[in-house]
This record gives C-alpha cells, sequence and structure tokens, in this order.
C-alpha cells in the first residue's frame, strides 16, 4: 500500500524503532524489497536517488512500476516510495511522478538558502499529501557522485530546519554513504543527543546504514533516530552472490543463462540482507 512516510516514522519513533529505507536499482530490487517487507510484516521505504532514477528510465517509470507492483504483488504493508537526496529540481520531477515522500538535500547552501528552499517545498508536499525529509550537516562519503565531507550538524540549524514543518530530519553525525574505513570514529552520539533535545520528537534518520554495528544502531534508536538508510549493503550481497553463481559456472550448465536464473541468487541475498536490517531495526510485525 503506497503511503507518505509521516505516519509509519512518527509511530516508530514513539514506538523506539526504525524504518528501513532500502534504495532501489531496478525490478529485482524493487520485489525483493516489497516482498520481504510483506512477508515479515514491516513498514518499509523504496528509497530513488537521482542517479538510479536516471538509470531506471525516469520517476515517471519508477513510479509506475512500484505503484504496479505493489498492486499486482498484493502488498498491504506501507511502503512510502521516497526521493533519497533530492535537487530542488528533482523534487518537482518527483511530485509529478507520483512519488509519496520527497528528501530535499539544501545542506550544500547556505543556510538561508536552505530555509527559504525548504520552506517552499514543505509547502507543496504537504500541500499533496507527500511527506518530507531535510538534511542539515553533510553525510560523508560518496553516492552517485555527490560527495560528503561528513560535518556534524549544528542543533540549532536541525531547530531550525524542524521548525518549517519538515517530516524528518537527516542530521550528520560522522555517519558517511559507502563502507566505513579502518580509521572511521564512529558516530557522535553527542551530537545526536543534542539535535534530539533540540527537535523534539521529530523522527531523525540515520544516512549511511551499511556497516554501522549494531550496538550503535540500537543506541541512535534510543535518541531518535526512526529512518536508517541502507543502500551499498544491498548492493554488496547482490554482487556476491551472482559473482558466486558465474564463478561455479552455473550460467553454462542448462538453462542457467536465463536472466531469471542468473539474477535469482542476488534477488535472494537482497531479500536476506533486508530482513536482517528489519530486525535489527525492530519494524518487523510493526506494520
Ligand atoms: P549506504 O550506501 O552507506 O548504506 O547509505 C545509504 C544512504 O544513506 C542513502 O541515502
Amino acid at each position: 500500500m503506497l503511503v507518505s512516510a509521516k505516519e509509519m516514522l512518527d509511530k516508530a519513533r514513539a514506538g523506539k524503532y526504525a524504518v528501513g529505507q532500502f534504495n532501489i536499482n531496478n525490478l529485482e530490487w524493487t520485489k525483493a524489497i516489497l516482498l520481504t517487507a510483506q512477508e515479515n510484516n514491516s513498514p518499509v521505504i523504496l528509497g530513488v536517488s537521482e542517479g538510479a532514477g536516471k538509470y531506471m528510465g525516469g520517476f515517471e517509470t519508477v513510479s509506475a512500476m512500484v505503484a504496479a507492483m505493489d498492486k499486482s504483488l498484493g502488498i498491504t504493508v506501507p511502503v512510502a516510495l521516497h526521493l533519497d537526496h533530492g535537487t530542488y529540481e528533482g523534487c518537482y520531477k518527483c511530485i509529478k511522478a507520483g512519488f509519496t515522500s520527497i528528501m530535499f538535500d539544501g545542506s550544500h547552501f547556505p543556510i538561508d538558502e536552505n530555509v527559504a528552499k525548504t520552506t517552499e517545498l514543505v509547502n507543496v508536499a504537504h500541500g499533496l499529501g507527500l511527506s518530507i525529509e531535510a538534511e542539515v550537516g553533510a553525510i560523508g562519503g560518496e553516492e552517485d557522485g555527490v560527495i560528503g565531507k561528513g560535518e556534524c550538524a549544528d542543533p540549532d540549524e536541525c531547530k531550525m530546519i524542524a521548525d518549517l514543518g519538515v517530516d524528518f530530519l537527516a542530521a550528520g553525525i560522522g555517519n558517511i554513504h559507502g563502507k566505513y574505513p579502518d580509521n572511521w570514529e564512529g558516530l557522535s552520539f553527542e551530537t545526536l543527543a543534542a539535535v534530539n533535545e533540540k527537535v523534539g520528537d521529530m523522527p531523525l534518520v540515520l544516512h549511511g546504514g551499511t556497516g554501522i554495528p549494531a550496538d550503535m544502531i540500537k543506541k541512535a534508536i534510543s535518541l531518535g533516530v526512526a529512518k536508517i538508510n541502507v543502500n551499498t549493503e544491498c548492493q554488496l550481497s547482490f554482487a556476491a552472490a551472482t559473482r558466486k553463481y558465474i564463478e561455479e559456472g552455473k550460467d553454462l550448465q542448462g538453462k542457467g543463462f536465463d536472466p531469471r536464473k542468473v539474477l535469482a541468487p542476488g534477488f535472494e541475498a537482497i531479500k536476506a540482507t533486508v530482513k536482517e536490517k528489519m530486525e535489527l531495526f525492530g519494524s518487523i510485525g510493526k506494520a
């Protein structure tokens, strides 16, 4: 059931668990995530970066695929279709294409410009029943060519952006996209606690969910994180399972070259990763 992400995240924040945002790249990704959510009675957010949207043929294609698949597979758990790290223009494209949630990433703008653009987009999104996420303090690492330095957010700036009426807020707390380097210092719980205190009961978003140890995830949830984004980890599981299939020469046996067979191990691997995350985040049975 396609819905905005507001209600599921308000419930998660109040119930002290988090809903996973899993980024999609194609039909297999989408199907694997939707089925895993349904099988585990968990709400879920499908994240689409601008690059992945382009890769899949544009936001209209993505929106039509997700809406049709949600219906055809008989998905009854709440599902939000969410633009990940949207530009100002990208937000408008996704609103038009039928997404149910957007993220405006104005973190690289001077704060005044971030405020002005976020205010405008909050009004437009809410007028149409969509939820909206904003970001303060850059998330480090590289995602789809967007490189962030990984600064910790300023709690006062978080309060300023939260007060504009956004539904959930991503605050940089030393998290980065992609794999964490060996010398990573870990999440800054000091920053998270300070942000949480300033923004009241607003659901907070933890980007860069790949590779964050379970104890840090649990502590982040206890400090107001209600949405955790995972992208790279599904890509790694998919690639490893596909590599194994090819290296074992299974594509050369019988009809093993059939794309439905070649992509099957990767599909199952995504399902296993998503389930593992849902267990860790505590969203199973919460639909
Ligand atoms: P990872 O790729 O590190 O899991 O991060 C995903 C993310 O934050 C998407 O916005």
